[in-house]
């Protein structure tokens, strides 16, 4: 049986090497990237990120400009997107910002196994899987059932891989950093290439110093 997914927006950022992060704080983006992030924000109902880059950059995956909120509560939408975290059973730090700022909905995703669920406020849901590991298309057809039907994924690089690798993505942003990282203990996405074989270019981004290629899937009829 087909897997009824949300519309899924991959986005990552690189370095101009290819690296996805780095053992120093590494600034991929700049304001005009930013800006253009905050608008692909604004239009989708979930924004899924992995527990590394909750326990590694504490984002708190808001939409920060107030004109793009007004849009979203316009148009029926929740101020601020859903916030998804998919972790297995390690961890997480209940200090994390999106536990408790309140600012929206947070789910997480986690094995039954997971121990800490004492830890979470009332502002969190927590969702178990039955294993260690989540299969992607079974966590797609979760989040869809949770009503999302637009859903942005965020990284980290794990996490990417396993969604370039399912092939449920419909469209796929990649920004480019001018600076190079160096560091060969950083993280690169080898299969990326292999995923835009099945997509096309739909749009290219001049950020100033930096550009965004945007890909969509060729199965993809919407939009
Ligand atoms: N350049 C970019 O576009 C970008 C974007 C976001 C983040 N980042 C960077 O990426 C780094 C983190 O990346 P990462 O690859 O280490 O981690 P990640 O993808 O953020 O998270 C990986 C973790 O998520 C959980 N997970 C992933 N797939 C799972 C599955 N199928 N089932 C159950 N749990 C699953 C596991 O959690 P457990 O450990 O709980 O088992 C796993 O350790 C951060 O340092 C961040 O700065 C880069």
């Amino acid at each position: 049986m087909k897997t009824r997914k949300p519309h899924i927006i991959l986005k990552l950022a690189m370095s101009a090497d290819g690296y996805l992060d780095n053992e120093e704080p590494f600034l991929f983006s700049n304001e005009k990237d930013s800006t253009a992030v905050q608008k692909i924000r604004g239009e989708v109902d979930a924004i899924l990120v992995g527990s590394n880059t909750l326990r590694n950059d504490d984002p708190s995956l808001l939409i920060k400009d107030p004109s793009i909120v007004i849009e979203r509560v316009k148009k029926g939408l929740t101020p601020q997107p859903k916030r998804v975290v998919l972790c297995g059973a390690s961890p997480l730090n209940p200090n994390a910002k999106l536990f408790n700022d309140g600012m929206a909905e947070t789910i997480v995703f986690r094995s039954v196994n997971a121990k800490g669920d004492e830890f979470f406020t009332d502002l969190v849901k927590v969702k178990t899987y039955s294993s260690d590991r989540c299969r992607i298309d079974e966590l797609c057809e979760s989040i869809y059932q949770l009503g999302i039907r637009i859903l942005l994924v965020e990284g980290g690089a794990s996490l990417a891989t396993q969604f370039i690798e399912s092939g449920l993505v419909d469209s796929l942003r990649i920004a480019y950093s001018p600076k190079l990282i160096q560091n060969k203990r950083a993280t690169k996405i080898l299969t990326a290439n292999s995923i835009l074989a099945s997509m096309h270019l739909h749009k290219i981004e001049y950020l100033n110093d930096m550009y965004a290629q945007t890909y969509r899937s060729n199965q993809t009829s919407t939009e």
